[in-house]
C-alpha cells in the first residue's frame, strides 16, 4: 500500500524553471512570487544576491569578482497549499550547458517574454530542451507597462517560430500609457492597473456594462473584438494539451509593477502538475514507489577549494530520503551511504534531514558521481534516461603555459570533463579543444585548471560556431575534406566530430556529401 504521507508531501510540490531571454524579466518576475510567497520581504533580494557584496564567503571566487551566479540554486516558498521550487537557471554571460541540464529536473516551465520583443535566441534554445521533455510551458508576457506588441501577434509568433499552440488564460487591455489592465478569462475578472481595482464581470463578460462606467475614456471594442477572436478561433483549455506541454496557457502582466502576477501564481498553481512518473532506461519509476530513487543532473564545484569537494545536485524521483541512509549508485554497483546532505536554498545551505520525490537535495561529492548518476534502495538496478549532452557553440585550443606541469592540466581538463563542466575534443595531433555554449564556461574553466590544479593555460578562440558527430566507414574521407572553415576533432570516447565555421559552411557539406552521415545530439554514452 502506498504511503499516505508520502504521497501527500508529493501532492504538495511544484517544481518549475524560468526561461527566459536575458533582461525580459526573469529576476523580476521570481522576486515578486518569492515576494507573493512570503520568502523575502523586500524587493531587490535576488538581485542582491547577484551583487558581489552579498557574495556569502562559501561561493567561489568568480563569482565574487564578477558579482554573478555561477551555482545555481532552489529557490523555495509557500503559496496557498503548496511548496514551491524555482529552480534558478543561470542567465545572462553565465549561460551554460548548467543551463539546460536544470531544465531536466523540473516539472513545468515559465517562459517570459518582454511583450515588446516578443521570442528572442536564448528563449528559443531553452524552449527546445522543454519541448523535448514534453513538460507543461507556460508563457507570462511581460513589461505591459510599456508599449507592447499587439498581444495576437505574439500568440501567433509563439506558434510559427517555435512551433507551440497557446490560448490566452488573461488578455491584456491597452499597454504603455495606455494600459488599462487585464482581464482574466477563467475567472471572467478584470484587474485595473491604474487604480488597483478588481471587477467581478457579470454574465456577458467584457461585453457587459460593468466595464463601461470604469473605463469610460477607452474605446471598449478593440478589446471586445479581441476577445470575441479568442472565444470564435482561439483554442479551447485542452488540460491533455497543456500536460503534455504542447499548449501554453499565455498570461499577460507587469512583473515590476507586480500586476498580473498573482491570477498569473493562482492559475499557474491549479494547471502545473505534482512530480509525476520519470522514465527509466527500461520503464518508468513512479514517485510514490517506497523505495528510494534519483539522478544527480548538475555537479558544482565546491566552495572550499582547500576541500576540493564538489556539491552533487540530485533530483529525487521515488520515496523518502533520510539522511544516513544507504543507497546504491547504479553506474558502479556499490551502496554509498548518503551522510551529508543540504537542501539548496537561496542563500543558505541548511541540512536535510528528510526530503521527498520531486525535491532537489544537494549530497557532497569528494569525486564518486558523475553528470547523469542514479541513485537508489531498489534491489534491481535501475537507470534513469540519460541526459542529452548539448552542442558547443564556442570552440578554443587550449594548451599548458608549463609544458613541466603538463600532468597537472591533462589531469585537470579530464576531471572538468568528467564533470560536465565543459566538453573536452583533441584532434589527430592530440591538442586539447574545448568547447562550451555560453563563454563563462570557458572562464571557469581556466579560472578552476589554475587554482585547483595549478595549471596556468593559454586559450585561442576558434572560428567554429557548430558541432556533429560524423557516422562514418571512411573516416580517411572525411579527414580529406576538411579546409580551413571545418575540423575533425575526437571527443572523449574518440567518436570523430566536425567542427563547422557556421551554419552556412555545415549546410554546404551536407548538400555536398549525403553519404555522410551527421548528428546534432547524442546520450552521453552512445557509441557508434
Ligand atoms: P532578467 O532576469 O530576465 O535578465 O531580467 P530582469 O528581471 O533583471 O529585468 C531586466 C530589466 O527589465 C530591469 O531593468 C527590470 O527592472 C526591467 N523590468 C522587468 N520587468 C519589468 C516590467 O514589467 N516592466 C518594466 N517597465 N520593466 C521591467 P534594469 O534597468 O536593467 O535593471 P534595474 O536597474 O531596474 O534593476
Amino acid at each position: 500500500m502506498a504511503n499516505p504521507i508520502l504521497a501527500e508531501e508529493i501532492q504538495k510540490r511544484r517544481i518549475f524553471g524560468i526561461i527566459s531571454h536575458p533582461d525580459a524579466g526573469k529576476t523580476t518576475l521570481t522576486e515578486k512570487l518569492l515576494l507573493h510567497g512570503g520568502a523575502i520581504r523586500e524587493a531587490g533580494t535576488v538581485k542582491a544576491r547577484r551583487n558581489a557584496k552579498f557574495a556569502t564567503s562559501d561561493w567561489m571566487e568568480i563569482e565574487k569578482q564578477r558579482g554573478i551566479s555561477v551555482t545555481s540554486s532552489v529557490m523555495q516558498f509557500n503559496y496557498r497549499d503548496k511548496m514551491i521550487s524555482i529552480m534558478d537557471t543561470p542567465g545572462h554571460n553565465d549561460f551554460g550547458e548548467d543551463t539546460y541540464r536544470i531544465l531536466t529536473s523540473v516539472d513545468s516551465a515559465v517562459m517570459v517574454i518582454d511583450g515588446a520583443k516578443g521570442i528572442e535566441t536564448q528563449t528559443k534554445k531553452l524552449f527546445k530542451v522543454c519541448a523535448m521533455r514534453e513538460i507543461p510551458i507556460f508563457t507570462f508576457v511581460n513589461k505591459l507597462d510599456r508599449e507592447a506588441r499587439d498581444p495576437l501577434d505574439l500568440m501567433q509568433e509563439l506558434e510559427d517560430v517555435l512551433g507551440l499552440p497557446s490560448v490566452a488564460a488573461t488578455w491584456p487591455i491597452g499597454s504603455g500609457m495606455n494600459f488599462q489592465g487585464i482581464y482574466d478569462r477563467l475567472e471572467n475578472k478584470v484587474f485595473l492597473y491604474k487604480v488597483d481595482k478588481e471587477i467581478q464581470l457579470g454574465e456577458d463578460g467584457v461585453f457587459g456594462p460593468e466595464l463601461e462606467e470604469e473605463l469610460s475614456s477607452f474605446n471598449l471594442q478593440n478589446l471586445r473584438d479581441e476577445i470575441e477572436l479568442l472565444e470564435g478561433a482561439g483554442n479551447d483549455f485542452d488540460r491533455e494539451l497543456i500536460d503534455a506541454g504542447k499548449l501554453s496557457p499565455v498570461f499577460f502582466g507587469s512583473a515590476l509593477a507586480d500586476f498580473g502576477v498573482t491570477p498569473f501564481l493562482n492559475h499557474f498553481l491549479d494547471m502545473t502538475p505534482a512530480p509525476g512518473p520519470r522514465k527509466t532506461i527500461n520503464g518508468q519509476v513512479e514517485p510514490t514507489d517506497e523505495e528510494f530513487s534519483g539522478f544527480i543532473f548538475k555537479i558544482q564545484a565546491n566552495m572550499n577549494p582547500a576541500h576540493r569537494d564538489r556539491l552533487a545536485f540530485f533530483r529525487i524521483c521515488s520515496g523518502t530520503f533520510e539522511r544516513g541512509m544507504t543507497a546504491t549508485l547504479s553506474r558502479t554497483g556499490k551502496p554509498i551511504k548518503l551522510s551529508q546532505s543540504t537542501m539548496l536554498m537561496a542563500n543558505e545551505r541548511e541540512t536535510v534531514d528528510k526530503a521527498y520525490a520531486g525535491d532537489v537535495i544537494g549530497i557532497y561529492d569528494t569525486g564518486t558521481y558523475q553528470i547523469g548518476d542514479t541513485l537508489t534502495t531498489k534491489k534491481e538496478k535501475l537507470f534513469f534516461e540519460p541526459l542529452p549532452t548539448f552542442p558547443p557553440e564556442l570552440f578554443a585550443l587550449v594548451l599548458p603555459v608549463n609544458t613541466m606541469k603538463a600532468k597537472h592540466f591533462q589531469k585537470g581538463v579530464a576531471q572538468l570533463a568528467q564533470e560536465g563542466a565543459i566538453q573536452v575534443y583533441h584532434n589527430e595531433y592530440n591538442e586539447i579543444i574545448i568547447g562550451a555554449v555560453g563563454q563563462l564556461q570557458f572562464e571557469v574553466f581556466e579560472y578552476r585548471l589554475k587554482n585547483e590544479y595549478n595549471a596556468d593555460i593559454r586559450m585561442n578562440h576558434l572560428d567554429f560556431q557548430l558541432a556533429r558527430w560524423v557516422k562514418t566507414d571512411d573516416l580517411e574521407k572525411v579527414k580529406r575534406l576538411m579546409d580551413s572553415r571545418t575540423m575533425l576533432v575526437f571527443d572523449h570516447f574518440d567518436r570523430p566530430l566536425i567542427l563547422f565555421a557556421n551554419q552556412f559552411t555545415l549546410n554546404y557539406f551536407v548538400e555536398r556529401h549525403d553519404d555522410i552521415e551527421l548528428v546534432e545530439a547524442l546520450d552521453v554514452t552512445e557509441e557508434f
